[in-house]
């Protein structure tokens, strides 16, 4: 079935034994000052054990001002090199390469990261994220920056990586030399192609003094930046034969930087098609004579093979796609694709961690990062688990209970899985969501798990199934606040009206909340109905999502014409519509032929007592303590597990 994917081919000199590489990710798990930690270790074996031909390490900084993140490694003194010989050493033992990403943030840094000193960039030009005034480089600083990634490389070599990639992507240092929307010097480095080259020329050439002419080094570029007067696939056609010429071992097609739009980012969100890096790297690869590697937005082994087979690459980066199963190739190789999790990219794991200055995790795998504390060992005194509620917190308890040896039951009131995860997977764009709770029922089923559906948890079961611990994860219900009229025919949840088990009537349609589950479920409804009004008690709707993600929809919002009403209180439903209280105190009323009722959800945790009548190893996780959101529903499922 897979052709390629598990052929082996080589980098430089470097052989890897598969096409399936780990692109390189911040996860925010080394210390300060640029060392590495045994977790760090631990989070890049996992995916050496799964089988990846190839991991890229995350970003290294080249001196100690060239942070983007608190907490990544750097290679800029030789005391960094021992950690990084024990993590390269600890990677050869399995049929794994490794590579070291090398870089300098640029104007995408802040002093609160960088070791408190002001960004430097080509020109003065502060990056709408960070907004951290950057200062012009002097060409003596360049000088000195491309010493730098020269002794780096020196080192990544001491350190026994098998090849290095030089970071000129994504917007960062090198990246913004290449491009005219961020580099507008008028001196050698600024102007034409062969001046916004030249930082890139220089760093390469002292790289190869340090490491020699048989290193593989490769180069990381963004094909198109997507934003007016940036870099576009004709710069990086005219760059990559450049490159090919000046003899790297092989190129890396990504695209973006952090002011790039949201369904064009770095790390592009569910909303993204797949693979669309996909035909520019064809047609680099067309170019030159060195392999070409292609990333974001590949989740899916077959995918990736296929991409292979019609010649749009050499090897598939999957960067999400390994946090989420950093055992992806393994099962892949196996045929075992219904095993996998795949990567849906929701970003509130990953991207969301690492803005919030903690270490980057994955809502679907919250193992990822987390893996020295525990080694997943069978237990020594297997228990008798009842897992009540088929969520995904619920699952990922049972999943990762029955992992370690537990004896585990799942219980179910509905007849179906995947709690408020399977409606959230009906608004467009979101379809991805229903692969978790796919993999998570095959591999309850595979494990022999038993999945009770239809089989609401009574008082008398808790006693006659004497379990030895219960995990409550009976999740959240909708909130239905105490407002007239939403007892009407013509009121029905968001809830059921995505999961279709309800119509809205022909005419228009009012949505009464403003959150995620509000904003989404107009989206939804866009497909059918030409009249939605959208009603927020607050001043801004959408308050609870991840911002990059809210961007994105407040656009589907505004460009589908859905009317969005905040400060707007609802005071009463009737027949006819909504009745609703604005900013300046005034009753105002909104016709409505259906009423959707999206308040939001409130903790539903009805058995906790009885469970503690009959079990001394009670844990309430996820919803059913406070309704919130998956991330935090899963990662409680997981250490729920762990803890019985
Ligand atoms: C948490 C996280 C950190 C990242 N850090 C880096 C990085 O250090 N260097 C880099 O070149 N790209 C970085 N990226 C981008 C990825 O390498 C990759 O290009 C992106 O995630 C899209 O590919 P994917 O869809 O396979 O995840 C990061 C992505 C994520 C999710
Ligand atoms: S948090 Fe979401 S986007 Fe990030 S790796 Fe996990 S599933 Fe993918």
């Amino acid at each position: 079935m897979l052709k390629k994917l598990f052929t082996p081919a080589k980098i430089g000199n470097c052989e890897i034994p598969n096409r399936l590489i780990v692109p390189a990710m911040v996860m925010n798990l080394c210390t300060e000052d640029g060392m590495i930690t045994e977790r760090y270790i631990k989070y890049i074996e996992e995916k050496a054990k799964g089988g990846w031909g190839m991991v890229i390490t995350e970003d290294y900084a080249v001196n100690v001002n060239a942070k983007g993140y608190q907490f990544i490694p750097g290679l800029y003194e030789d005391e960094q090199i021992e950690g990084n010989r024990r993590l390269t050493e600890t990677v050869h033992k399995y049929d794994t390469k490794i590579f070291c990403q090398m870089y300098h943030p640029g104007r995408q840094s802040k002093h609160a990261v960088n070791g408190n000193v002001q960004p430097l960039a080509p020109s003065a030009i502060k990056d709408p994220f960070c907004m951290d005034l950057p200062r012009e480089m002097t060409v003596e600083e360049i000088r000195q920056i491309v010493k730098d990634f020269g002794s780096t490389a020196r080192r990544v070599k001491e350190s026994g990586f098998d090849g290095l990639e030089i970071h000129a992507a994504h917007g960062y240092l090198i990246s913004s030399f290449l491009s005219p929307f961020t580099n507008k010097r008028v001196d050698e480095y600024g102007g034409c192609f062969e001046n916004r080259t030249r930082i890139l020329d220089e760093i390469y050439a002292c790289i190869r003094e340090n490491v020699g002419a048989d290193f593989p080094v490769q180069v990381r570029i963004s094909a198109n930046e997507y934003l007016l007067g940036g870099r576009t696939e004709a710069d990086t056609y005219e760059l990559v034969r450049h490159l090919d010429e000046l003899g790297v071992d092989a190129i890396h097609i990504s695209n973006g930087m952090y002011a790039s739009p949201v369904i064009r980012q770095i790390i592009a969100p569910m909303y993204t098609e797949h693979a669309f890096n996909m035909d520019t790297a064809e047609q680099v690869r067309k170019l030159v004579s060195c392999p070409v590697i292609v990333t974001n937005r590949i989740n899916d082994p077959k995918m990736a093979d296929t991409i292979l087979e019609m010649g749009k690459a050499d090897f598939i980066g999957m960067g999400r796609g390994s946090l989420a199963d950093p055992h992806l190739p393994e099962k892949a190789r196996k045929g075992a694709f219904e095993n996998i999790r795949y990567c849906i990219g929701c970003l509130q794991g990953c991207e969301a961690g690492l803005l919030a200055g903690t270490c980057a995790t994955c809502l679907v795998n919250p193992r990822v990062g987390r893996e020295y504390e525990n080694p997943m060992e069978k237990t020594d005194s297997p228990k008798k688990v009842m897992v009540i509620g088929g969520g995904p917190a619920g699952l990922m308890a049972a999943e990762t209970a029955a992992r370690i040896g537990h004896r585990v039951t799942v219980y179910e009131a509905k007849n179906t899985l995947g709690g408020q995860f399977k409606s959230a997977a009906f608004p467009p764009g979101k379809g991805e969501l229903s692969t978790f709770v796919s993999s998570l029922r095959k591999n309850l089923a595979d494990m022999g798990v038993p999945v009770k559906l239809e089989t609401p948890v009574t008082e008398e079961l808790l006693a006659s199934e004497t379990p030895d611990a219960v995990i409550v994860a009976t999740g959240a219900k909708p909130l239905v606040p105490p407002i007239k009229g939403l007892d009407g025919e013509n009121v029905v949840s968001a809830e059921d009206v995505l999961l279709g088990n309800a119509d809205v009537r022909p005419g228009p349609v009012v949505v009464c909340g403003g959150g995620e589950v509000g904003g989404e479920t107009a989206h939804f409804l866009t497909q059918t109905c030409q009249d939605i009004t959208l009603i927020e008690m607050r001043d801004d709707i959408l308050v609870d999502m991840f911002p990059l993600m809210k961007m994105q929809l407040m656009q589907y919002i505004r460009e589908a014409g859905i009317k969005v009403l905040t400060g707007a209180r609802v005071a009463s439903v009737d027949e006819n519509g909504v009745f609703y209280t604005d900013q300046e105190g005034n009753t105002q009323f909104v016709p409505a032929a259906t009423v959707v009722s999206a308040f939001g959800y409130k903790a539903y945790n009805p058995l906790e007592e009885a469970a503690r009548k009959y079990c001394g190893n009670v844990q309430v996780i996820g919803c059913a303590v406070k309704a919130g959101n998956a991330l935090t529903a899963v990662r409680e499922g997981y250490e729920a597990a762990l803890a019985i």
